[in-house]
């Protein structure tokens, strides 16, 4: 399954937003520490990368010096985000210094700049997390993030995944299942049925965990000793966010129908009822977890 430039686009703000502040500045202080006691750049990777909106929403709020490795199967959204990224940054800077962090194929070219003082190298790794993970979790990284896209993942592999990780997590912005139109329509809880139904279809992993997933992660994690935060960080969609309503209103109805479960006529009144709602919640959870070795470092410094 594809997700397009311009849906991304649409999302971002949205996204940025919900996210949860006081989770982040967990991560940002734990990043800080690291950046103290190692004196070099801190190092990212960002599962799922899309045009790099985690990046945006993230970079700005961490130390001077930053590596990214940006991860997607995609080759078009990580070439749309090296585009997007250099007309963010407040300079592009010249790339040769950039030290490899990994050799592989699929790379693309890196992007050194600068970004409210910071200098942010990023490196493009196109590569499917379905065929190997183990390599992209063995690029050096202190954190291993992802926005919007563990729950497009299956029971399986995320067993895996979390049994493989062996560093600090975090995991933002993954779908949990609750939503809230207003004003209310008589449809919305048969759609909502309908539409977690299509949630755990296969998106490339096997049968997806859509809402199920962030509450699956947490448990191996606990589970293998990791420390776990959770937060809220839900869409609350008003006027402003228009496009974002009418266009989440249109691909929820496509999902239903693909599911055969509603009858067309009663899906296409509600999705246009919905395109003109005042208002929409859109439940995610943040997740910041820490492997039992990292905590041990990081605590005894504190
Ligand atoms: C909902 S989008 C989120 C994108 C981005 N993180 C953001 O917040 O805008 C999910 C992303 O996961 C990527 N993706 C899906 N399956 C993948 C796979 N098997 N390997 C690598 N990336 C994958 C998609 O290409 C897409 O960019």
């Amino acid at each position: 399954m594809g997700f397009s430039a311009q849906w991304l686009a649409l999302r971002e703000a949205a996204d940025h937003r919900s996210r949860h502040i006081a989770l982040q500045n967990n991560v940002s202080d734990y990043l800080n520490w690291v950046a103290e006691e190692q004196i070099r750049p801190i190092r990212i990777t960002d599962l799922g990368s899309g045009t790099g909106s985690n990046l945006r929403a993230l970079a700005p709020c961490l130390t001077a010096q930053q590596a990214w490795t940006l991860v997607d199967h995609d080759y078009n959204l990580l070439q749309a985000a090296r585009t997007d990224l250099a007309l963010w940054a407040d300079e592009v800077l010249q790339a040769d210094a950039i030290e490899p962090l990994i050799k592989q194929p699929g790379m693309l070219e890196p992007l050194l700049i600068s970004k409210n003082h910071k200098r942010i190298a990023i490196h493009f790794c196109c590569a499917d997390l379905v065929v190997d993970v183990q390599s992209i979790l063995d690029i050096p990284s202190d954190l291993v993030t992802a926005a919007a896209f563990f729950d497009l993942v299956a029971a399986d592999w995320l067993n895996a995944f979390c049994l493989l990780l062996q560093k600090p997590l975090y995991a933002v912005l993954s779908y949990d299942g609750s939503e809230q139109w207003s004003p209310p329509d008589s449809s919305d809880a048969a759609i909502l049925s309908a539409f977690h139904a299509h949630q755990k279809t296969d998106k490339g992993f096997g049968c997806a965990l859509g809402p199920d997933a962030a509450k699956r992660m947490i448990a191996i994690l606990n589970e293998r000793g990791f420390n776990t935060q959770n937060a809220p960080s839900p869409w609350i969609l008003d006027d402003q966010d228009r496009g974002l309503i009418e266009a989440l209103a249109t691909g929820t109805a496509s999902a239903v129908r693909e599911t055969n479960k509603l009858d067309g006529s009663l899906l296409s009144k509600w999705e246009h009822s919905r395109r003109e709602a005042n208002r929409c919640f859109i439940g995610h959870i943040d997740v910041f977890a820490m492997d039992p070795a990292t905590q041990l470092r990081f605590k005894s410094a504190l």
